[in-house]
């Protein structure tokens, strides 16, 4: 269904027209109350999404929209693991990998739990032998570094997890990440690395991705060349992977593999196999707690009626910058250093996701879809693009992610960290007016450069502290909110058909590169132009 044809969008049209004219300081003084009316505690975090241009009646609009949209029966499509990814023919089924309760997620009627917790007892098993060194290298030497050789969600997820929940890990263990096919990140990832005391974990759902590939042969002879025996790659490599017969071809022990299943999304895969890194790194328990972390969203998501719940506001609230303030980008900031990948991660989610311009149907969008997603960890962003988003032309809606407690026990510099939080999201709403400059005695002739407009729109997102369980919580609650944006917008958003071209063209001309094939004369003049001259130029 066109959301755009409804006559629930027409009202929002209409409505827009009265909205887009007040200031927050309107509508906060309209309201008293407005503050606690729009928050919600929940799953750990309480969401204050007051600082956004919304009425009570925009929100009554929108929910009204999404209830037109079927939203409650997609999602229940989703939790009961139907096709809902048709182009892939498959479900979509992330939420079965965090179920911690004895609750059955049936795919083509069968239960799939048992083979997610099978994986899961298998992944404990082998973390706990790493982590107690019993299980040891091919010399007989405890396993100290492990390097996930992955990409995109095999990559990006485990490394921003880490990255989050560093604090928690193991410290005697070094966890390392090699994603891009240039040979830097290998060789950087590993030059003061024991092969002797290495793992490398290749990650890859298909076990075909050119990059994760590469790496994983270059990690072979890397180990081969101090360890020399083939037999040491049985001791020295793991797979997660849905691709049983590629990894048993590259020599990997069938033992140690690690599988999962096609109803798991590469963006959506972190808690399932793909996690093996993160449960050494992190520990079983912690493993468990962040798993249900993830699962409290994600009742919360199918329970909690419209009005309450969070993912479906967020997404709202998106669709309503999106596709009403013709917003072309969203940022997202969390203020805690640990958590600086989670803007980088949700690029991939949310980007590879409902980054798409065809409707369900194969017909073209005549409106907006996925909103470009960026952002940095808060305060660095504040010294470098914050400049834009207070004084620029462009309306930038942003999420402000953080906590009250630090993981630290000194409170001061948490206590400034958080200091800006709160005042940045104050000035974007409320802003700094002529009266006020002047009465400050500014300069008559900046007064003008100092202005602040205000009602720049941020939502904020606050926990009492970065644990396992309040991560888990806020990334289901985005992928949730993406989940729920692909339905309003009428797109498949767990396919990925964008990123396959470029891999195919790439593959015609690495053979050109290679001068193992002549330059395709079917290329374009400029392509065609710069191989050539890449070839006259190359050492
Ligand atoms: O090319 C995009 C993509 O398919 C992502 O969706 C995926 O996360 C990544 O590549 C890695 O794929 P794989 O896990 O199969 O190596």
């Amino acid at each position: 269904m066109n959301p755009t044809k409804l006559k629930e969008w027409e009202t929002l049209q209409e409505h827009f027209k009265e909205i887009k004219e007040l200031h927050l300081k309107d509508l906060f003084n309209q309201d008293k109350q407005r503050a606690d009316l729009f928050s919600i505690e929940s799953c750990g975090l309480f969401v204050d999404y007051s600082k956004n241009r919304v009425n009570e009646r925009t929100m009554k609009l929108l929910f009204e929209l999404a209830e037109r949209l079927d939203l409650r029966n997609e999602i229940a499509r989703m939790f009961n693991g139907e096709k809902i990814n048709r182009t892939e023919d498959r479900p979509v089924l992330h939420v079965a990998l965090r179920n911690c309760s004895d609750r059955q997620y049936l795919v083509d009627g069968i239960d799939v739990m048992e083979d997610v917790n099978r994986v899961i007892t298998k992944m404990e098993r082998f973390s706990d032998a790493i982590r107690d060194q019993s299980f040891r290298g091919f010399t007989n030497k405890p396993i100290k570094n492990l390097v996930n050789i992955g990409i995109g969600g095999s990559d990006l997820g485990p490394l921003m997890v880490y990255e989050s929940l560093k604090h928690y890990s193991l410290k005697s263990l070094r966890l390392r990440f090699v994603s891009n096919v240039d040979a830097t990140h290998f060789i950087e990832q590993t030059m003061d690395l024991d092969p002797e005391e290495t793992l490398f974990i290749i990650a890859s759902k298909t076990f075909t991705t050119q990059e994760t590939m590469t790496n994983a042969q270059n990690a072979k002879v890397w180990l081969l060349k101090k360890l020399k025996d083939p037999n040491a790659v049985k001791k020295h490599f793991v797979a997660l992977s849905t691709n049983y017969e590629k990894v048993t071809l590259f020599g990997i022990d069938p033992d140690n593999i690690f599988e999962f299943w096609d109803w798991v999304g590469g963006r959506y895969s972190l808690t399932s196999a793909i996690g093996l890194s993160l449960m050494i790194a992190l520990g079983k328990e912690h493993f468990y707690r962040l798993r249900k972390g993830f699962q409290m969203m994600d009742d919360h998501f199918e329970k909690e009626p419209l009005p309450r719940n969070l993912p479906v506001i967020l997404a709202l609230l998106g669709l309503w910058y999106n596709n009403f303030f013709g917003c072309e980008t969203h940022a997202i900031l969390p203020y805690d250093q640990y958590m600086h990948r989670f803007p980088a991660y949700f690029q991939q989610g949310d980007m590879e996701s409902n980054g798409k311009s065809v409707d369900r149907d194969g017909e073209a969008l005549t409106y907006q879809s996925g909103p470009i997603i960026w952002g940095e960890p808060g305060t660095n962003g504040q010294h470098a693009f914050f400049q834009l988003i207070h004084q620029g032309t462009k309306l930038i809606p942003c999420d402000f992610i953080g906590f009250i407690n630090s993981l630290h026990p000194d409170k001061d510099p948490h206590q400034k960290l958080m200091a800006n939080f709160f005042a940045q999201q104050e000035a974007l709403a409320f802003g700094k007016t002529n009266e006020q400059l002047k009465a400050e005695n500014t300069r008559e002739d900046i007064i003008p450069f100092k202005v602040f407009s205000g009602n720049r729109p941020s939502t904020c997102v606050l926990a009492n502290k970065l644990t396992p369980e309040t991560l888990g919580s806020l990334i289901a609650l985005y992928e949730h909110k993406i989940f729920v944006q692909g339905i309003l917008w009428n797109i498949y958003s767990f396919d990925q058909w964008g990123v396959e071209l470029g891999k195919q063209l790439a593959s015609r001309i690495l053979p050109e590169l290679k001068k193992t094939s002549p330059i395709a004369e079917d290329h374009d003049g400029s392509t065609k132009n710069l191989i050539d001259y890449f070839l006259k130029h190359q050492e």
